[in-house]
């Protein structure tokens, strides 16, 4: 059953951990999947993704990315997931962002981070503010972490919100 509008999940993920959870969250309370693709990405692999990854969100770039054919305009209510780099939002949702400056939409926020979610909430906030947030969890790396739990307590969160 679904309830409250048209919900889309709009997420970014290198390593797999958002996506799974942006999974969980798009059945959890029907909403569409949007995944974000830039044309060129960081390498998932070795350690050169921390510093091609970090100068990203450092000069505030944006990636391009892959085209989509839906409009986000056309949803009620927006999830945004991302992995946290230095200490933020990825790249491809800073490209998403700006792309499609949201306004007077309710907003839920999620990220998948290593160590803690740093300031990315509320730089997502600062960025898109005429919006009405309604919630925001953070999930440590899941698919190396209790997948499953963590994985049930995204679709709890999801299911609790006043959509
Ligand atoms: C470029 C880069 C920067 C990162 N910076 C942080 C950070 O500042 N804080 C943190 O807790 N984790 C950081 N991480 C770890 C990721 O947030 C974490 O592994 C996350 O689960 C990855 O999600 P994904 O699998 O959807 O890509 C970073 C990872 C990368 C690749």
């Amino acid at each position: 059953m679904s309830s409250g509008g048209k919900k889309l999940i709009v997420f970014y993920s290198l390593e797999g951990n958002t996506r799974v959870m942006a999974e969980a969250i798009a059945q959890a309370i029907d909403g569409t999947l949007l995944e974000l693709k830039p044309v060129k990405d960081v390498s998932g692999s070795g350690f050169g993704k921390y510093f091609w990854g970090g100068k990203q969100v450092m000069f505030k770039e944006k990636p391009e990315l892959q085209a989509f054919n839906l409009n986000p305009a056309d949803f009620d209510t927006i999830v945004l997931g991302t992995p946290v780099w230095a200490r933020s939002y990825a790249p491809a949702l800073n490209t998403f962002l700006h792309q499609y400056p949201l306004t007077n939409k309710k907003i839920a926020l999620f990220s998948c981070f290593g160590g803690s979610s740093g300031k990315t909430y509320d730089s997502i906030k600062r960025l898109i503010p005429k919006n009405s947030f309604i919630g925001e969890i953070g999930f440590k790396e899941p698919l190396k972490n209790q997948l499953e739990q963590q994985k049930q307590q995204a679709i709890n969160w999801a299911k609790g919100l006043a959509l």
